[in-house]
């Protein structure tokens, strides 16, 4: 079963061997360390039982979200747990009473472009 929780700096120390490898290059570990130190910023990732499957965060500025990525583990995409991600990025934004959420996207990536779509952005 995959389990939810606000990411903390042990999840990024545990994965940050990996980064390149399994997940997308998408920051450095130090940027993502200080995504995680930033106030204004929220972490979740997903777990199937200790291993960690994906991760997604957001910006927010006064009432509103801006997603900054959705990122699932290479060998485990296309079952879902893109979705369960930004499922719970949304309820986060709905209880922290946002108004909005804003996303940027590849116009060259179908997967995201997908996602985003299936949940009516
Ligand atoms: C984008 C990403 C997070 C999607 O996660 P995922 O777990 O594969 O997504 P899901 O399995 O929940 O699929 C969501 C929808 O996208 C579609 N989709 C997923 N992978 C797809 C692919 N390779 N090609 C086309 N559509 C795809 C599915 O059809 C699905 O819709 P459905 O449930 O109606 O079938 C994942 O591909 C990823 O980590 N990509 C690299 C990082 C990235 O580009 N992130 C987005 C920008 S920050």
């Amino acid at each position: 079963m995959i389990t939810i929780n606000p990411m903390t700096l042990s999840d990024l120390d545990s994965i940050s061997d990996i980064l390149v490898s399994d997940f997308d290059d998408f920051w450095s570990y130090s940027i993502f360390k200080s995504e995680l130190e930033n106030e204004n910023s929220k972490y979740i990732v997903a777990k199937d039982q200790n291993n960690i499957v994906g991760f997604a965060g957001i910006w927010i500025a006064i009432d509103e979200a801006h997603i900054t990525n959705i990122v699932c583990r290479k060998n485990l995409r296309n079952k879902g747990i893109g979705s369960l991600l930004l499922q719970e990025l949304i309820n986060l934004c709905i209880n922290l009473k946002l108004n909005s959420i804003t996303l940027e996207v590849n116009s060259n990536n179908l997967p995201a472009i997908n996602l985003y779509e299936k949940f009516r952005f």
